[in-house]
């Protein structure tokens, strides 16, 4: 009849449509073999970052910092420390007492304006030392000189733990006149032209190293930092005499890797799709950082916020309707992708949140919108988890272990608030480095105190040594 007739049109059509939409989502799904493919790429850009000869087209940056050992916990004193680079500004008051091995810490954080981390370099460093006098005010220690360790989280290539030159801005900042300028001479020039107070700067410090030191100050086996959060990166303890670019074979030095460049000269454009590459050329950075771009927080919900424009454009979604906010760029920030995932959010609670976002769902829409959210931080996540299966599987074989156990420090607010990310990241290693024992623990922030510890062992470093 003709009822029935109707009912199997719309029967056949839902399902041609969830063909379809299926098909959009397995370009996300990839294989163990391609994730194999993934860490021997990344194997191969961490060795070519380390060689004189290809360290300088290498897309794996691997910069020495200058930092060579933990923390021996006789560190002591009263630190300054700045974190730039990560989801807010923030000005810290670090004090560390020797012996028992306990960090206080006072700090403060301050809005960075988006007409400030897009203008000139000097008005962004104008506006930290900025921030700086107003939290000296605030905790009446104006005329305190006191040791600053800066971490700034961004590329840069350092001849010593104080001067770090920046490569190229990352995420999402675009000051002028910065690239290719030391970075602690800009923040020195920017006290001086305030005239106000003075400060000693002694080390200026990648986020990933600040981690890796936190963690280490409690376990000795960590010689690994990740972030995961606004970006994606990782630092590492290596073999100085595997380090062609610095002069020595003595002992270890920790190399921030910059992964976030790998897939830069096309290596990883196979599994790359064409949402990756829409969410590439919509950046402040097009080109670069295409490995980040797949694996961190700043650009997961971009990428979501594509394939659902491009399952409307076909009719799959929000009755083929692209909504004004829909186009807006960063709607889905990671805290948006994480309450979507949680397991225990009811269908409803994800339309509540689509509402939210300004996108009107139907039932069947806020389920395809959890799909796609599920499929592109599961990818992320085993993305970074063949990223850290090459570095450890290198440890152990630069060793000449049989077994290797290592443990990771991590920070980021994609590790932290991610229902799921963690658990794929660690069950991805674990798969794809099988002789290694990984063990992850999280840092309690790195980016301080990781930056007052590295400061302090500097200052000590710097005394003329009594005999
Ligand atoms: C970006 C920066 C890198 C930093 C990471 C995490 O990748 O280039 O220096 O460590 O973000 O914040």
């Amino acid at each position: 009849t003709k009822g029935a007739a109707m009912v199997t049109a719309v029967a056949s059509r839902v399902q041609a449509q969830r063909k379809q939409i299926d098909e959009v989502l397995a370009l996300f799904r990839l294989t163990l073999e391609q994730l194999v493919g993934v860490q021997d790429r990344m194997r191969a850009e961490l060795e070519f970052g380390l060689k004189k000869k290809t360290h300088p087209l290498a897309t794996v940056k691997m910069l020495p910092t200058y930092v060579c050992g933990m923390p021996d916990g006789t560190e002591k004193g009263k630190f300054l420390a700045l974190d730039l680079g990560g989801t807010n500004f923030r000005v810290l008051l670090v004090k560390i007492r020797s012996g028992r091995r306990s960090v206080r810490m006072y700090n403060k954080i301050f809005a960075i304006p988006l007409e400030i981390m897009q203008g000139t370099g000097e008005e962004l460093f104008d506006h930290i030392v900025q921030c700086i006098a107003d939290f000296l005010e605030y905790m009446g220690l104006k005329g305190a000189r006191l040791p600053l360790g800066f971490t700034f989280s961004f590329p840069c290539r350092q001849a010593s733990i104080d001067k770090g030159t920046l490569i190229g801005w990352t995420k999402g900042f675009k000051a002028t006149d910065c690239e290719g300028e030391d970075v602690v001479d800009m923040l020195r020039e920017a006290i001086k032209r305030r005239n106000e107070f003075d400060l000693d700067i002694v080390a200026v410090v990648n986020d990933t190293v600040g981690t890796m030191m936190t963690c280490g100050y409690e376990d000795p086996n960590c010689e690994i930092g990740l972030i995961a959060g606004t970006g994606s990166n990782m630092c590492y303890m290596e073999e100085m005499r595997n380090i062609e670019l610095v002069e020595g074979d003595e002992g270890k030095m920790c190399i921030n890797t910059e992964w976030g460049g790998f897939g830069d000269n096309g290596c990883l454009d196979d599994i790359r799709t064409q949402y990756d590459k829409e969410v590439d050329e919509g950046s402040l950075n097009p080109g670069k950082q295409r490995y980040e771009k797949m694996t961190s927080g700043m650009y997961l919900g971009e990428i979501v916020r594509q394939i659902l424009i491009g399952l409307t454009k076909q009719g799959l979604l929000f009755r083929g309707q692209i909504s004004e906010r829909l186009r807006t760029r960063g709607i889905f920030e990671t805290k948006f992708l994480s309450q979507i995932e949680s397991d225990r959010l009811a269908l409803l609670q994800v339309r509540r949140i689509l509402q939210q976002l300004g996108l009107d769902s139907t039932c069947e829409d806020s389920i395809v919108v959890k799909e796609v959210c599920g499929v592109v931080s599961r990818r992320a996540a085993q993305l970074c988890g063949a990223g850290l299966a090459a570095i450890v599987e290198k440890r152990r074989e630069d060793q000449g272990l049989e077994r290797l156990r290592i443990t990771v420090g991590v920070d980021g607010t994609l590790y932290k608030l991610h229902p799921h990310f963690s658990r794929i990241l660690q069950e991805t290693v674990k798969e794809l480095a099988p002789r290694c024992e990984v063990t992850f623990m999280l840092s309690e922030d790195g980016s301080g105190k990781g930056a007052a510890l590295i400061t302090a062992v500097a200052k000590r470093l710097q005394q003329p040594r009594k005999e």
